[in-house]
């Protein structure tokens, strides 16, 4: 090890106040150490999916919509499930009391499997690949949520199997290092019509002048969040109003207010959409609504 990886491992390890394990291909490894092969397919042609799944006060937050998803991811993606799910879910608790985690996040990731390098799927002998990894989070307060975050609008260059949850994520990252580097916290994406379609690891959504919920309905060109439909359940058991079709960037500019949603983000104020401050530029009371119902269900309380 050099100094340098040293230094690393001792940072991140403090980081994180925990030494963290992963499950890789049946055995639960030292994070640093965990490894998968180069020929993985998920190395080489991003050939696999992921979900991520909230952790709070050591249970899994919608456990059971996440791997429904993944279940989908893999049909359409035409990759076996790694494993059934009774065991996968105690290969999850076993992940979160190795890392003993209270509140963060499971990534949970399935690639097609080790194979020589070539396009075609592999023989049907080769065993998908998965990989459990946690990862420690601190829970919004809502003091700092009030204060939401900017967002900018770019061009949505993602191909048109956005609702496949899969890990070739380049134009995401390159959104959201964008986002970033304008000191901005997400990039909402623009379809060609004008329309947002989500954000780069985010659903969008606005308040509209009437008061109604708008957020873009489900279809190949966005990802069904699990934090979207939650956010869908707690306005339909409170009796709020909602609409689920495409917005466009002007109509979030003047909206009343503006968030997104997702399950390492919760419910977050969007306060700035590029060059426009959203209502009066704090969390609006909607947005806040949600944001504490949605904190309630995290942990436990129920909606
Ligand atoms: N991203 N849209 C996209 C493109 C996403 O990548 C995500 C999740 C969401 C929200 O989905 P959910 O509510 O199920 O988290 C919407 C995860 C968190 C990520 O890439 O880290």
């Amino acid at each position: 090890m050099t100094a340098r990886t040293r230094r690393s491992v001792v940072e991140q390890s403090k980081g994180t106040g925990m030494s963290r394990i992963a499950y890789v291909n049946g055995t639960y490894r030292p994070h640093r150490e965990a490894s998968v092969h180069v020929e993985d397919r998920g190395y080489q042609f991003a050939d696999g999916i992921y979900e991520v799944v909230l952790v709070c006060g050591g249970r899994l937050v919608d456990e059971e919509p996440h791997l429904d998803r993944m279940d989908r991811s893999l049909r359409e993606m035409r990759i076996e499930p790694p494993m059934a799910r009774a065991p996968l879910r105690l290969v999850l608790r076993e992940v979160l009391r190795r890392n003993r985690l209270h509140d963060g996040l499971l990534y949970l990731q399935v690639t097609r499997g080790v194979a020589r390098r070539d396009h075609p799927f592999p023989d049907a002998a080769t065993p998908p690949a998965l990989v459990v990894t946690a990862k420690r989070l601190a829970l919004p307060d809502r003091e700092t949520s009030e204060k939401g975050i900017g967002v900018i609008t770019i061009p949505d260059i993602r191909w048109e199997r956005c609702d496949i949850k899969t890990i070739a994520l380049v134009p995401s990252v390159l959104g959201k290092q964008q986002a970033r580097e304008a000191g901005a916290g997400e990039a909402w994406l623009v379809a060609d019509d004008g329309t947002v379609t989500e954000g780069t690891s985010t659903n969008a959504w606005i308040v509209t002048g009437e008061g109604a919920l708008v957020t873009r309905d489900t279809s190949q060109a966005i990802l069904a969040g699990v934090t979207r439909a939650r956010v869908l359940a707690i306005a339909r058991m409170n009796g709020l109003e909602f609409e689920e079709r495409p917005f466009t960037v002007e109509e979030a500019q003047s909206a009343r207010e503006a968030f997104l949603t997702s399950a390492t983000s919760f419910v977050k104020p969007v306060t700035r959409i590029d060059d426009r401050v959203i209502g009066n530029g704090r969390a609006g009371s909607f947005t806040l609504q949600l944001f504490d119902a949605y904190m309630d269900h995290a942990r436990g309380a129920g909606t």
